[in-house]
């Protein structure tokens, strides 16, 4: 998964992830100082995937739980960091003995098309005065890519209602509110665009949609898929690769927030 799988029950390729998507944990880098961990903290990765930012919050001085829906992810993970505990469970349904005093997600949650049980699953999980930061996809993620996706299928005859679209791009507001309807504070909030190259994938946007976008091939005829992503990448190139390097329009919600103790405020 990551995120990605804890929540979706989509398997994903462990190594092309490794490999070619290695980026997604570079970027969760300023997540990391977001958390600001203290030494000692239990703290949850919630969508560890392969596991690099369990390792780096760790090496923070953390005790870390690396969650992922994913076997294979898990599997790579507990080999990459044997001295990690990884879990192989859904994001709205893991069970951890003890409190955690942090929650923390990257990449991942924009994944979970019904978030609230994972957000009231995280509540429960963390101590009153426990912190959730997070970093999902937001409203108009890689829209020129999925409009390029509806297009590529309206030409091969396939309705947009065809596609069961995979992900929960919210807007802040609405996040916001889920939130706060789940039991936290929010106390930092950030939505901004964040282009991101593709510059570990060789066959380009293809990869992409190859890794992330099992639901728009499996609407194509069959036989067609190879000519929808030609197709998205002919429509795409203009915008997102206008001198020969691949850049996705991925806009981003960054938040961390607090949940609230038994009296109703933040402790
Ligand atoms: C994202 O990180 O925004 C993302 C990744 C894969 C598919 C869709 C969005």
């Amino acid at each position: 998964m990551t995120e990605e799988s804890a929540a979706s029950g989509q398997a994903w390729d462990a190594d092309l992830y490794d490999k070619s998507f290695g980026f997604i944990a570079e970027f969760g880098a300023g997540l990391i100082e977001l958390l600001a961990v203290q030494p000692g903290e239990r703290v949850i990765d919630l969508g560890c995937g392969v596991g690099q930012l369990s390792a780096e919050i760790a090496a923070a001085g953390a005790e870390v739980i690396g969650i992922d829906g994913d076997p294979e992810m898990i599997a790579r993970a507990r080999q990459k960091y044997p001295d990690i505990e990884f879990i192989c469970a859904q994001a709205e349904d893991f069970s951890i003995v003890g409190p955690i005093d942090a929650v923390f997600s990257n990449a991942v949650l924009h994944w979970v098309k019904e978030p609230a049980p994972v957000i009231a699953h995280v509540a429960r999980a963390l101590r009153p005065g426990g912190r959730f930061v997070a970093e999902m996809g937001a409203h108009r993620n890689v829209v020129t890519i999925t409009e390029a996706l509806y297009q590529a299928l309206a030409e091969q005859s396939v309705a947009r209602d065809q596609v069961d679209f995979p992900w929960y791009f919210p807007r802040t507001g609405a996040y916001v509110t889920l939130l706060e309807a789940g039991g936290f504070d929010v106390t930092h909030l950030r939505y901004f665009a964040r282009p991101t190259p593709l510059d570990n994938c060789p066959n380009g946007l293809s990869d992409w949609i190859r890794m992330f976008g099992g639901n728009f091939l499996a609407a194509a005829p069959a036989g067609g898929e190879a000519r929808l992503m030609a197709r998205a990448e002919d429509l795409c190139r203009a915008r997102l690769c206008p001198e020969g390097r691949w850049i996705t329009d991925y806009t981003r919600l960054r938040f961390r927030a607090e949940r609230v103790g038994e009296e109703g405020i933040c402790v």
